[in-house]
């Protein structure tokens, strides 16, 4: 691990950078945590003092505020080449930027198509040595493109130099799963087969696909989100304990728990499209690509042995919310009116940060139980959090690999969920702002959770 003395950001024009790594990068140097040169790679037409004011607007966009001491101090550190991918004398000019900098930051917020292209050309002058490589997602498209690019890139850069950006992993609330899970000693206890009855993810957006429309229809909702962010949190939610601190152990824990995760029969899962999105722009005609999926996942070790774990997720929902819920075993013996309805335990990942244990409490006057919430906001209770991609972009300059995604999990993933990418059925219809199609609301026997919305 490395501290890079400079980052190379290819597609520095591109969107990811003008939404999320821009203002993510100004914001870590108004906080003091980066100062290091910034050379932007784009095929562009801009100038240096265009991709300096290209960066002020992104940053404006996303933040309230700008700090105009702390963004000439950012925009100061920012370089520009301007070349394709495919010159040599694009890596030369960035050569020629980086001078002497030491050890580099390659990050690529470029098309996967680009990978290896990129790599290759740094190999060509030299700059693949003294430095790590990071890449955007998706990492391949099954598995097989998957293994074929990752064989592609060690041939430029090895393993530990390798970065795989999931950017769910930079968000502090899924993090905080972990803290649930490891510093406290509440739910460790039970958290398994014995006392968990199930646990739903559900990922759900109230917005459409929008102009995404031929990225999205060559990928879809499992492709797009359930792979690589909803695997991943499933990971962090069912590993086992780790053997030690170190980030290789951790890492090492949750693939162990991916390697038992059943690969996903088609009969497990429910597809669905919502009306209207074969008329988006870029959506292929009579496509099947779904908009929304519900999986049912098993996880074959000891822990988790017949406790079913769900994914949902989907666009054009009626909200947009990120939750687990995990519904615990009922008392076998009541000694109150009725059977008692389950404890659950939420974790609310977004867009409110915090946790709710819905437990048991008496009805006044009465000898029956009704649920009632525990509940705590983060954000009230602990302040604001960072953006995702300031953890993200921290780490890839420090090379810590925990929130990163090595490729053994990227292919246990992709195993996972390989029998049930392109499936020639149709989709099932939904109309816009419901739950998705019918035949997903009784997927689960007794039925999903409903999504605690807000805290107040
Ligand atoms: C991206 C997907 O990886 O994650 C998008 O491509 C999705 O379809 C997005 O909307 C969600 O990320 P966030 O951080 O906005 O919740």
């Amino acid at each position: 691990m490395e501290r890079a003395d400079a980052m190379v950001l290819f597609g520095i024009t591109g969107n990811l950078a003008y939404k999320m790594l821009l203002p993510a990068l100004y914001q870590l140097t108004a906080d003091g945590v980066l100062d290091e040169p910034i050379v932007g790679v784009a095929k562009t037409d801009l100038d240096l003092a265009g991709l300096r004011s290209r960066a002020r607007e992104a940053c404006e966009a996303k933040h309230d505020k700008v700090d105009d001491a702390a963004f000439e101090k950012f925009a100061g550190n920012l370089r520009l080449v301007a070349g394709d991918y495919t010159d040599g004398a694009t890596f030369d000019a960035i050569r020629g930027e980086v001078g002497d900098a030491g050890f580099l930051t390659h990050y690529l917020a470029v098309p996967p198509s680009l990978f290896a292209t990129v790599a290759e050309g740094l190999a060509k002058v030299d700059l693949n040595r003294n430095a790590r490589m990071v890449v955007e997602k998706p990492f391949g498209n099954d598995l097989e493109s998957a293994r074929a690019l990752n064989t592609e890139l060690l041939k430029f850069f090895d393993e530990d130099h390798l970065r795989r950006v999931d950017h769910f992993l930079g968000k502090e609330p899924i993090e905080d799963l972990l803290m649930f899970r490891f510093e406290n000693m509440l739910l460790e206890p039970i958290w398994n087969r014995h006392y968990v009855d199930n646990v739903q993810i559900t990922m759900a957006e109230d917005f459409d696909v929008a102009d995404r429309g031929s990225f999205y229809d060559a990928n879809g909702t499992i492709r797009d989100v359930v792979q690589n962010h909803l695997l991943q949190i499933l990971a962090l939610l069912a590993m086992d304990t780790p053997p030690s601190i170190d980030a290789r152990a951790f890492i090492d824990e949750k693939w162990r728990v991916l390697r038992a995760v059943e690969a996903v029969a088609p009969g497990d899962v429910v597809r669905g499209q919502y009306d209207g999105y074969l008329a988006t722009e870029g959506v292929r005609e009579g496509s099947t690509t779904e908009t929304y999926a519900a999986l049912r996942l098993r996880i074959n070790n000891w822990r988790w042995a017949d406790v079913p774990f769900y994914i949902r997720s989907g666009k054009a929902l009626g909200t947009t919310d990120l939750e687990v819920v995990a519904q615990l075993r009922t008392p076998p013996i009541s000694f109150f009116d009725g059977a008692p309805e389950p404890n659950l335990i939420r974790f609310r990942i977004q867009p409110d940060a915090g946790v709710t244990f819905d437990l048991l409490a008496k009805v006044p006057g009465r000898d029956s139980t009704r649920q009632v919430p525990l509940s705590v906001d983060f954000t009230k209770v602990l302040g604001p959090m960072e953006a995702a991609y300031q953890r993200i972009l921290t780490d890839a300059m420090t090379g810590d690999p925990r929130r990163f995604v090595r490729f053994d999990l990227a292919e246990e993933s992709w195993r996972i969920i390989q029998p049930v990418l392109d499936l020639p059925t149709q989709p099932l219809p939904y109309a816009k702002g419901t739950w998705g199609p019918d035949e997903a609301t009784t997927f689960v026997p007794g039925g999903w959770h409903e999504i605690s919305t807000t805290f107040d």
